[in-house]
């Protein structure tokens, strides 16, 4: 029997810098070249935060649009969670500052820290708050500015790498043919230092020598990651499959985490998933992390690709490492 209330997804937004940095501006930067990376990633572009521009910046940008499209105000707001690895400052968290800024007052805001899954963590947190009553609207946003930690010496990590944000609107519904219908979180810490910035934390404290030894940027060991994220996708995509007694016919679409177009083929592929039924904007930001699945969802909406009584699978692995995913009926 399923449990109510439960989170439907009242409204979705998206927050993007106007700055486009093209393989082609990689290209003078770097020893790679457009056609490589087309190839090994399928990413042709991404963008990139401005002066003045950061974290919060493009937070609220989402949450505004998500704020608007789920028809309330942010006043109505029981909750913020942010899931960034890029937070706005070392303290106070993100979500305080968002709250700060959305002009609300004295509602609950945290932020949840798990990397390119951090979203799917998010979203996780604020069903299981409507789940049990406790609040009835929950905006979930998921951002991260990696070029503030992205080496653009290091051809093997900059490639990748984009700003973004995408954010939900969460709300308590009876309705059984709608909402959060499964999610699932894992993590495995033993792998932290697949993907890891060394210094800046307690272990390694900020100083003249961490920063002069680049050890603030994004170390990541690419071929062991990616030999993860094409088993977790699929262990994922199986996982969605089975525990809502779907098939790939019952499913409308696939919002993979955009992080290499191979890693989204060789995951669907597996259980025959059509690409017309895989989502990918990979090609235009990159990899934005915590951004990256609530800004694809977002954009799926937008351009109709997802609507009202679609069947969705969101799937996402990272830094941790992690990996998690959901099932949602919109
Ligand atoms: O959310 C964060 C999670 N991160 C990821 O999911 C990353 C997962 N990993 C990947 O996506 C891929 O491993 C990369 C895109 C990072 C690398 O692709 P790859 O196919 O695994 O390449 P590789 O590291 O095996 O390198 C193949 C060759 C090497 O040259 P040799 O040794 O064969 O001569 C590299 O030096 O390609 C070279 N190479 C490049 N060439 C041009 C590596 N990076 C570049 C580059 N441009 N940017």
């Amino acid at each position: 029997m399923a449990n109510f209330p439960r989170a439907a997804i009242a409204g979705l937004g998206s927050g993007i810098p106007e700055k486009v940095l093209s393989n082609a501006d990689l290209e003078k930067m770097l020893d790679t070249n457009d056609e490589w990376i087309t190839q090994r990633t399928g990413i042709k572009e991404r963008r990139i935060v401005s002066p003045g521009q950061s974290t919060v910046t493009l937070a609220v940008q989402a949450a505004k649009e998500a704020i608007a499209q789920a028809g309330i105000t942010a006043d109505d707001l029981d909750l913020i969670v942010c899931a960034t690895i890029t937070p706005e400052m070392p303290l106070p968290t993100t979500a305080c500052v968002i709250q700060s800024e959305l002009g609300v007052k004295g509602i609950p805001a945290f932020d949840v820290v798990a990397a390119c899954s951090g979203y799917l963590y998010g979203l996780t947190v604020g069903s299981q708050f409507i789940m049990t009553g406790k609040y009835k609207r929950v905006l979930v946003i998921g951002v991260d500015v990696l070029s503030s930690m992205t080496d653009y010496e290091d051809r093997g990590t900059s490639i990748l790498f984009g700003d973004g944000a995408g954010a939900a609107v969460l709300v308590a519904t009876d309705d059984e043919d709608k909402g959060i219908i499964h999610t699932v979180l894992h993590a495995e810490g033993s792998g932290w230092n697949y993907i890891h910035v060394p210094a800046g934390g307690t272990r390694k404290v900020t100083s003249a020598e961490t920063v002069a030894n680049r050890e603030h940027f994004i170390k990541m060991r690419g071929r062991d990651v990616y030999k993860f994220a094409v088993e977790k996708m699929q262990w994922l995509l199986g996982d969605c499959l089975e525990k809502c007694n779907l098939t790939v016919d019952d499913v409308d679409m696939v919002i993979p985490h955009q992080v290499n177009l191979r890693i989204i083929t060789s995951a669907t592929r597996k259980f025959n998933f059509p690409m017309e039924k895989v989502f990918v904007n990979i090609d235009k930001y990159g990899n934005t992390s915590a951004g990256s699945v609530p800004l694809a969802m977002s954009e799926a909406w937008r351009e109709g690709a997802i609507g009202p009584g679609s069947t969705v699978i969101l799937a996402a692995f990272g830094a941790g490492l992690t990996w998690a995913g959901a099932v949602i009926k919109l």
